[in-house]
């Protein structure tokens, strides 16, 4: 299964999917990681030998500039997966449509409580005493698409939004693991 994974930060999503799926003959090979600005997690890539690119919205007129220039890239890798791990960007409608049921994002809150930028805080504010990781397909509305699984993670007395997102990702890291190779076999 070629997969392209698009991420934005310390990609630490993509290191676990890295470990347990891009090896020997399994079956998600990642054939490229792209992101919207230079990160840790493009490193983490380039330092598995994984090829890379960057779509900088800065370089473009806008926003559905920006998307098309983006669905080149990942389109010139002929993914039969497009991955949003920690992907901080909104991709729009024709990005979603040119990879029909084939995107999929990690989320951390248990859907469809707590959707956007901000779901740890927004978690913690509301003072929910259990969220977790949602793994979805993605359509055109944000945070909105069929739910394939969710880990559900306890909320502690004390939590900081760093601790409680620490916590979260533990669990996401392998709920993305478990779900690609499902859908993989
Ligand atoms: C994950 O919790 C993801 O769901 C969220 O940002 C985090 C990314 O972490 N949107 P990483 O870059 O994979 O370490």
């Amino acid at each position: 299964m070629r997969t392209v994974v698009l991420v934005s930060g310390s990609g630490t999503n993509l290191q676990a999917m890295i470990d347990a799926l891009h090896t020997g003959d399994a079956p998600v090979e990642i054939a490229a990681v792209g992101a919207d600005k230079p990160c840790a997690g493009l490193e983490r890539a380039e330092a598995a030998g994984i090829p890379t690119f960057v779509v900088r919205p800065s370089e473009h007129a806008d926003r559905e500039q920006w998307n098309r220039a983006l669905e080149r890239e990942v389109a010139s890798h002929r993914p039969d997966r497009v991955v949003l791990a920690g992907f901080m960007r909104i991709v729009d409608a024709r990005f979603v449509a040119a990879f029909p049921g084939r995107i999929i994002n990690t989320h951390p809150s248990l859907l469809p409580s707590f959707p956007g930028a901000h779901a740890v805080r927004d978690a913690l504010a509301h003072g929910v005493k259990i969220t977790g990781a949602t793994v979805h397909e993605v359509v055109a509305d944000v945070d909105a698409g069929p739910v394939l699984a969710q880990v559900a993670v306890p909320v502690r007395d004390g939590d900081t939004e760093d601790t409680l997102h620490e916590r979260i990702k533990t669990a996401e890291r392998q709920l993305l693991v478990d779900t690609l190779e499902a859908l993989s076999r």
